[in-house]
């Protein structure tokens, strides 16, 4: 990290710091991971594919898929020689194949510009596809100790609750406070074992539900767990607010007591299943009228609840009548209809008219 005049905000002390870099190193020397696959001969190429891998998939699982990999793909230039599908092979079953992807990207664009091997600058290697700040970081310190702050998800929780930081990491206010602790927090010396022991007390004792405060190195001076507040930090993401609309769904019966449902049209919500028809602006008497069906006894409110969307919240009554009369050849703009018997669904429902079927009987 080059050394910056500019005073940093929010500023620690001299002497935390320390402390927090010498009790996290301490940890690690008696915890820590020493001996996962890309810890052993840790060359930035192999370093980089295991952060890669790592990025969304947990050590355990990771471990094995990293080891084919790299018979595989020794080196750089061996993987950015090989085909996109042979890559896409040794990814197989580690999902998020995005990251293979840009992997591949990646080797052939430093094997072009950088002859083969990885810039070791934080700036050039960040221009790579699928490498942000964190990953960059974690890539120089690793490989070769260069003092580079990291932020990963799991660093993130275990700053957010040592410092008591505020608000959701989304953020930009929120992420820069972070990165300046951590850049604070960093030491210079044992750069490398310092950020791996940081992603490793994240990913185990700093548990983002059950955390084990008890035997983590940090707990005399974290600030969420001296006030019990560790759940609440990193704060969560702002619910979105979202319209909230209403439709009123009939459960219309006949004297078989069978049930009207309705074919949606193939776009917009729900398209092409089967659903209950909707009352819509129109009064419940124009409604049967419109259908060519009478009701045979007053309509009772049967049930009412939300269903919500991504993007709206659907509140649903749904009026429940009985019928007479078989029903108008079309009803009003559907696509089809059905006298349902309850035997056998003329195809797929959505969720909330799962739950409405569930709540009849048709004997
Ligand atoms: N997550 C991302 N990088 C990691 C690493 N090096 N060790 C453990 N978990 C990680």
């Amino acid at each position: 990290m080059p050394t910056k005049t500019a005073l940093r905000e929010p500023a620690v002390a001299s002497a935390e710091k320390k402390l927090f870099a010498v009790q996290v190193l301490s940890w690690f020397d008696e915890h820590g991971r020493k001996h996962l696959p890309w810890q052993q001969n840790p060359t930035p190429y192999r370093v980089w594919v295991s952060e890669i891998m790592l990025q969304q998939t947990q050590v355990a699982t990771a471990t094995p898929f990293y080891e084919r990999f790299m018979l595989r793909f020794p080196t750089l230039v061996s993987l950015a020689e090989s085909s996109i599908d042979d890559v896409l092979a040794h990814w197989s079953g580690l999902g998020y194949y995005a990251r293979a992807r840009n992997l591949h990207r990646c080797a052939v664009r430093v094997q072009e510009e950088h002859n083969g091997e990885l810039p070791t600058t934080l700036d050039a290697l960040q221009d790579l596809p699928g490498i942000g700040r964190s990953t960059a970081a974690a890539i120089l310190s690793l490989s070769s100790g260069q003092h580079q702050a990291i932020l990963d998800g799991n660093v993130k929780r275990v700053l957010a609750r040592y410092f008591a930081v505020e608000g959701w990491p989304g953020k930009k206010p929120v992420l820069d406070t972070l990165w300046c602790y951590s850049e604070q927090v960093t030491p210079a010396k044992r750069t490398g074992p310092f950020n791996q022991a940081m992603m490793d007390l994240g990913a185990s004792l700093c548990a983002r539900t059950k955390p084990q405060c008890g035997a983590c190195p940090l707990s005399n001076s974290c600030r969420a767990n001296l006030t019990t507040t560790q759940l609440e930090y990193p704060g969560k993401k702002p619910k979105k607010v979202i319209p909230v609309r209403s439709t009123n769904m009939l459960v219309l019966r006949n004297a078989e007591n069978h049930l009207l449902m309705v074919q949606r049209p193939p776009t917009g919500i729900w398209g092409g299943l089967w659903s209950l028809p909707e009352l819509g602006e129109i009064s419940l008497a124009d409604w049967l009228d419109g259908a060519e069906l009478s009701a045979h006894d007053d309509a009772e409110v049967l049930a009412r609840f939300r269903h919500t969307f991504s993007h709206y919240h659907l509140d649903i009554e749904v009026t429940a009548v009985n019928v007479e009369n078989a029903g108008a050849e079309r009803i009003m703009d559907c696509d089809a209809h059905v006298w349902y018997d309850g035997a056998e669904l003329p195809g797929g429902v959505a969720a909330p008219i799962s739950k409405i079927l569930g709540l009849l009987t048709f004997e």
